[in-house]
């Protein structure tokens, strides 16, 4: 098939372009271009590119600012404003633009359609376009049909293919290095093939990688899986809301454990020892939250509900965890009494450790709750003040949590940073007005916090 490609044995790199320079544009175009690609970015937003362009990174992914800067220097990747230039400079395109939910719940699909309007009237050559971004599945089908219909003057050959993304923000240039699948949803040969030589340097361990110490320059172990477009598009949807699933099930568990008297932790681990089962996503606490998970269980449930299959168990799945925020202020209600006028440390911001993201982040809710209630909210976060303040300006924010937990009247913990598992709690416990910490991640330990003095609440742990 490589010589129906006319590649003759040869090492091949494609030229190819990312419309759409979000998390997952920027991560896939960086790690296309350290692979050995020449890649070209491009994205509506003019700022965002001068700043690229200026050798600044708009959002916070742990090395993607090196990534970034060794393509450069190898002159492997560029950006432009200019949609039309990235579409004619490329072999392959990867469409990498937002599908927010609408009110409905559905994936609104506007910028996809966009792209392949533009796509289809810029195009001059055969173009590969590659969907990256999650959409619902069938939505290669209505591709496939916009590019037909609006590029039929040109004539040129276009080939839709479905390839989601598995990354996970924060770890998501070792993700996209060491990918334990590589789906590929395509409707001919000619397409797998041309996807399998865009990801034949990760699938073959060919580069270097210059960060991770070289470790991640590719997964040989990785699933290459063809499969139809409708299927990759499924398998997307279908794998984040099984893992969304497990972690509203960990939380249904834990609320059981309070009742009964029993330990999450204890149980979720002996769960998870059940290679059946798996240990991750079985982590109780304040919820699931983020750009992916939320949507992408409501678009699949109105899927569902589109074609008539009643997805119950989902709908459970997001009723869950929509009551983790109801319960967690429970508990803060149940200690503080009265909430006004109290002093707050909110320890964590972004939803989830090692990221500066704050979309649908469950501590956003917590501090919006809060304030709402007159309390004096103080918010510690590594990464994410800076997007905070501009939703929030009436909070106070420090860098370091002894200054939110100053004469601070509770802490409470939303986000699992490293650097609120390092706190001193017998520091802390000297500098607070009141000796009480509500814990939504279950990240310390029960028995040492109130052995410190703490009055101590958390998810699932008996007390
Ligand atoms: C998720 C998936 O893990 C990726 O595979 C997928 O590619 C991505 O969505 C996407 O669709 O783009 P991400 O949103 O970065 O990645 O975050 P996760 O690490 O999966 O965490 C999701 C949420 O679940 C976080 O709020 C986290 O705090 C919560 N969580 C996770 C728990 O509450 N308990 C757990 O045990 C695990």
């Amino acid at each position: 098939m490589r010589d129906a490609l006319g590649l003759n044995g040869a090492e091949v790199f494609l030229r190819i372009s990312v419309i759409g320079c979000g998390y997952v544009g920027l991560v896939t175009g960086a790690c296309l271009s350290e692979a050995g690609h020449q890649v070209i970015c491009t994205d509506i937003d003019a700022a965002r590119i001068a700043q690229l362009q200026a050798g600044e990174v708009p959002i916070y992914e742990e090395h993607l600012g090196e990534l970034l800067d060794s393509c450069r220097r190898a002159q492997r990747i560029s950006f432009t404003a200019d949609a039309a230039e990235a579409i004619r400079a490329s072999d392959a395109i990867f469409i990498c633009v937002g599908t927010p939910p609408k009110e409905s719940g559905a994936a609104d699909l506007s910028a996809i359609d966009h792209v392949a309007r533009q796509i289809a009237r810029e195009a001059r050559t055969p173009k590969l376009v590659v969907e990256k971004s999650t959409v619902p599945a069938r939505t290669g089908i209505e591709l496939s049909r916009a590019l037909k219909a609006y590029g039929k003057d040109s004539g040129v050959q276009f080939r839709v293919a479905s390839n989601p993304e598995f990354l996970r923000e924060g770890t998501a240039i070792l993700d996209f290095f060491h990918p334990d699948r590589i789906v590929v949803g395509v409707e001919d040969e000619i397409a797998a093939e041309q996807l399998r030589e865009i990801y034949r340097p990760i699938l073959e361990r060919k580069f270097h990688c210059p960060v991770h110490d070289g470790k991640c320059g590719g997964n040989p172990q990785a699933t290459f899986l063809v499969t139809t477009i409708n299927s990759a598009e499924l398998i997307k949807h279908a794998s984040n809301s099984f893992l969304a699933l497990k972690i509203s099930y960990a939380n249904v568990i834990a609320d059981l454990c309070e009742k009964i008297g029993a330990d999450v932790e204890e149980v979720t681990r002996a769960m998870g020892l059940d290679p059946r089962i798996g240990a991750p996503f079985l982590k109780a606490g304040l919820g699931f939250g983020g750009f992916c998970f939320p949507k992408d269980i409501q678009a699949f449930i109105h899927l569902a509900d589109s074609v008539g299959v009643d997805f119950e168990m989902l709908k459970a799945t997001e009723r869950v965890n929509k009551q983790r925020l109801d319960r967690f202020l429970d508990k803060v209600h149940k200690a503080l009494w009265v909430v006004k006028g109290k002093k707050i440390a909110v320890l964590g911001l972004a939803f989830k450790a090692n990221t500066d993201d704050i979309r649908f982040a469950p501590a956003l809710e917590v501090v919006s709750r809060l304030l709402a209630e007159g309390a004096e909210v103080r918010a510690c976060d590594p990464q994410a003040i800076a997007r905070t303040r501009a939703q929030f300006p009436q909070v106070s924010y420090h860098e370091d949590p002894y200054e939110a937990l100053l004469d601070a009247d509770a802490a409470l913990l939303c986000t699992e940073w490293d650097l609120f598992r390092t706190i001193d709690w017998a520091r802390a416990a000297k500098i607070m007005a009141r000796q009480l910490v509500i814990d939504g991640r279950n990240l310390y330990a029960p028995a040492k916090m109130r052995e410190l003095g703490f009055e101590y609440h958390c998810f699932g742990r008996a007390e």
